[in-house]
């Protein structure tokens, strides 16, 4: 299985510390920020990666990541023009997944463990037929803040995007899973109040077909897009992958 991370946007919620650097090579812990996406899907089996950033941030990245053979990837890059939502990210790599499943991981999302469960649980789903799409959930003290599920039994009817009134009290976290049908989703979309084409309406045309399945994360995990998360993020995340990765640059 591939995998995606998003690292473009403009981070302007980390302002001024993003006003000259991209979000995602701020350190957290002994890394730069979108080590822990990377890792978490090299730990997970998934080498053949593709990196989506801003045109701003993308010498930085190549010059960080280089072509990934450090750090055991395959990477590969796409460039997204102008900050346009998640999903219009997510758009831009459609010729690198092809027509497989494949996983995508929020270049701000840090976790303290692994998801390979969880990829082999996606894995099991396509295998049975049905296609569709895996999101993960956690339970928060803010979802206000992040995508919010409202469950109608043990079903996902729909993810709410930032709600002034939330419906439960999960946050849906920065993976997806998702089969290549999301492609033609995505053309389906209209941008939001805000401008954006949201993931989590992508959420709500799977959830429309019922194939929209969902886990529950219970490891700590770390929006590090604002800075409590960063500071958060930081100090949970301190020591992580450093028996793997040591003082090793990654290119
Ligand atoms: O962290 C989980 C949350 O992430 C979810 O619960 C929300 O449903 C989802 O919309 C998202 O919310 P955020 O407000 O945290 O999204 P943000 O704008 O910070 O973007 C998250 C990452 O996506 C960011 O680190 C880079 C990437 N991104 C974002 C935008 C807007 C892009 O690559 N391009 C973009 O245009």
């Amino acid at each position: 299985m591939k995998g995606v991370v998003l690292a473009g946007g403009t981070g302007s919620r980390l302002y001024p510390l993003t006003r000259v650097t991209n979000k995602h090579l701020l350190p957290v812990g002994r890394y730069p920020m979108i080590f822990h996406p990377l890792m978490r899907l090299r730990r997970a089996g998934i080498t053949e990666i593709g990196i989506v950033t801003s045109p701003e941030h993308m010498g930085d990245v190549v010059n960080l990541l280089g072509s990934g053979s450090r750090m055991g990837l395959d990477l590969t890059y796409r460039v997204q023009d102008e900050p346009g939502g998640i999903a219009q990210a997510l758009s831009l790599c459609q010729n690198f997944v092809q027509n497989e499943p494949f996983v995508v991981v929020l270049g701000d999302n840090v976790l303290g463990a692994d998801i390979g469960h969880e990829v082999e649980a996606f894995k099991a789903q396509i295998a049975s037929g049905e296609g569709g799409a895996r999101v993960l959930l956690k339970k928060v003290h803010d979802p206000e803040r992040y995508g919010v599920p409202e469950f109608d039994g043990d079903r996902i009817l729909r993810v709410i995007e930032k709600p002034a009134v939330p419906p439960s009290s999960f946050s849906v976290v920065g993976i997806y899973f998702y089969d290549a049908s999301v492609f033609d989703f995505i053309d389906d979309l209209k941008p939001s109040e805000r401008g954006e084409l949201e993931i989590s309406d992508v959420s709500n045309m799977y959830a429309d077909k019922g194939t929209l399945s969902h886990g529950i994360l219970t490891s700590w995990w770390g929006d590090a897009g604002t800075f409590d998360g960063l500071e958060e993020a930081g100090k949970l995340a301190r020591d992580l992958f450093y028996e793997e990765l040591g003082n090793e640059g990654a290119r």
